[in-house]
């Protein structure tokens, strides 16, 4: 994900910069359940917006698109 998201803390297999693509199945009940709208691993961010912006390094392509759409177009993709 880049080096603004990387903790320089290795895990087996993958270095520090390196983390798993988490499944955005069922995120939208990440606040009910949770009881906050803290992403990313270490909570950094407030919402999906500023989740997708932090995308870099294999995610690179698919932040840069999404800078690429429309408001309404990002409305419709976080609604989505
Ligand atoms: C339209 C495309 C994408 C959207 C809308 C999206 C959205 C998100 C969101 C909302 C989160 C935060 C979820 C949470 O904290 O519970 C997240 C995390 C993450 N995404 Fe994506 N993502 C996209 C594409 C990708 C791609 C292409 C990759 C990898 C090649 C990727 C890798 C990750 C990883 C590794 C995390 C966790 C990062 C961390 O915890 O610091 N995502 N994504």
């Amino acid at each position: 994900m880049g080096e603004s998201l990387a903790d320089d803390s290795s895990e087996f297999l993958a270095s520090g910069r390196e983390w798993r693509a988490l499944l955005l199945w069922g995120v939208g009940l990440f606040e009910a359940v949770n009881r906050h709208t803290s992403y990313l691993h270490d909570g950094r961010v407030r919402n999906f917006t500023e989740a997708i912006i932090w995308h870099d390094g294999e995610a690179k392509a698919s932040r840069d698109r999404f800078l690429e759409l429309s408001e309404q177009q990002r409305t419709e993709l976080i609604t989505f």
